[in-house]
């Protein structure tokens, strides 16, 4: 079991399988993209699966979902999938994607034993889509969203990010979309992540902009709080149901006291928050050979000293060093 001083207990890993990413989207990194991990650093696929075993054996792990930066650049991503869905026990799967290339994989994810996904959409004018991720795929990304459906790697969720100047008057058309095609919406505040350090908590669109957006056009009634358990987004029904819309509000409404998460990096490191400011190298002791049984201690013992949150309302709160793409979201 991975327990914190704090009593929480991960029962959810999330695996970055890259840091690359076809997008550039302005919240996350530069135009000109970063530093990519060199391939040697990287989990191999053994490596990632003989973890991913360990941590549902041992751990207590009945989750896994794999991010990136863009996990479907991850040449082996299918067989890692295959692979883990043969595990005993097997734990449940799935992706955080941008959609770009699913209209291909889809079928093959859902064949190997993926079981959802979810995709980002942060808006519905191709046009925007091109500002703000500085790349002209808009329409790989819906066609990616048709496929998720089509392949049953269901409940498709959709995560949309409103920035300022940008789409942050989209709220509702998202919302209306959504409901229409049957997807799962959910808005996510911006966060200290990216890689240029230009995150202003002044300029960011909070959840209560969001909402009283929403209601301009929508009736949104509260989900009771047993159903959110360890989910970071916020639910709302949707003007009587059966349509729910969810808002992730890591910044103005932080949910770390009910976290059940805890993180590998695509070079092997733990990560007890997205926020950590330290990390647990875990590739260098199964490089040197350490058994199962050491892994397992090792990861206990990282996720022992998880702290009781982001911290970002602290006045000493510091970005961590790693930016979101290489973290995994
Ligand atoms: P499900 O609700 O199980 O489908 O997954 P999810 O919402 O946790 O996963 P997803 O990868 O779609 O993440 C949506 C957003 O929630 C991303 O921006 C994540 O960074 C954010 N998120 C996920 N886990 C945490 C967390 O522990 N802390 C914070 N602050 N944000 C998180
Ligand atoms: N703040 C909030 N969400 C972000 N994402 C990427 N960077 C940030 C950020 N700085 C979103 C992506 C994706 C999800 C995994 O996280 O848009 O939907
Ligand atoms: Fe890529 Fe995701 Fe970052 Fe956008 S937010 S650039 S899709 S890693």
């Amino acid at each position: 079991m991975l327990i914190d001083t704090y009593g929480r207990v991960a029962t959810d890993l999330r695996v970055s399988l890259t840091d690359r990413c076809n997008l550039r989207c302005t919240y996350c990194m530069p135009e000109e993209g970063l530093q990519w991990l060199a391939k040697p650093d990287l989990l191999t696929d053994d490596e990632i699966v003989r973890l991913v075993d360990n941590a549902a054996r041992t751990l207590g792990i009945d989750e896994v979902r794999f991010t990136g930066g863009e996990p479907l650049l991850r040449p082996g991503l299918v067989g890692i999938v295959e692979r883990v869905a043969a595990l005993q026990p097997r734990p449940r799967m799935s992706l955080t994607t941008n959609g770009i290339g699913l209209k291909r994989t889809a079928p093959a994810l859902k064949a190997a034993g993926l079981d959802r996904v979810n995709i980002s959409l942060d808006t519905l004018r191709p046009d925007v889509f091109k500002a703000l991720t500085r790349r002209d795929r808009h329409k790989d990304v819906i066609e990616g969203l048709y496929a998720a459906r089509e392949a049953a790697l269901t409940p498709v969720k959709v995560n949309s990010v409103l920035m300022p100047g940008l789409n942050e008057d989209e709220a509702p058309d998202l919302l209306a979309w959504a409901v229409e095609h049957d997807y799962e919406l959910r808005f996510i505040e911006q966060m200290p992540l990216d890689a240029q350090h230009g995150w202003k908590r002044e300029d960011m669109v909070k959840a209560g902009d969001i909402l009283a957006s929403l209601r301009t056009r929508f009736e949104l009634t509260p989900e009771g709080e047993d159903e959110r358990g360890s989910a970071p987004a916020e639910r709302w029904i949707v003007d009587g149901g059966p349509h729910r819309v969810g808002v992730i509000a890591s910044v103005t409404r932080p949910f770390c006291a009910a976290c059940d998460r805890t993180r590998l990096t695509a070079d092997g490191q733990i990560r007890t928050c997205l926020f950590a400011r330290e990390e647990t190298d875990l590739r260098a002791a199964l490089r040197s050979g350490a058994p199962d049984e050491e892994i397992a201690r090792i990861w206990r013992l990282a996720m022992w000293d998880k702290k009781a949150g982001a911290g970002l309302d602290d006045q000493a709160f510091v970005q961590p060093q790693r930016p979101m793409s290489a973290i995994g979201g």
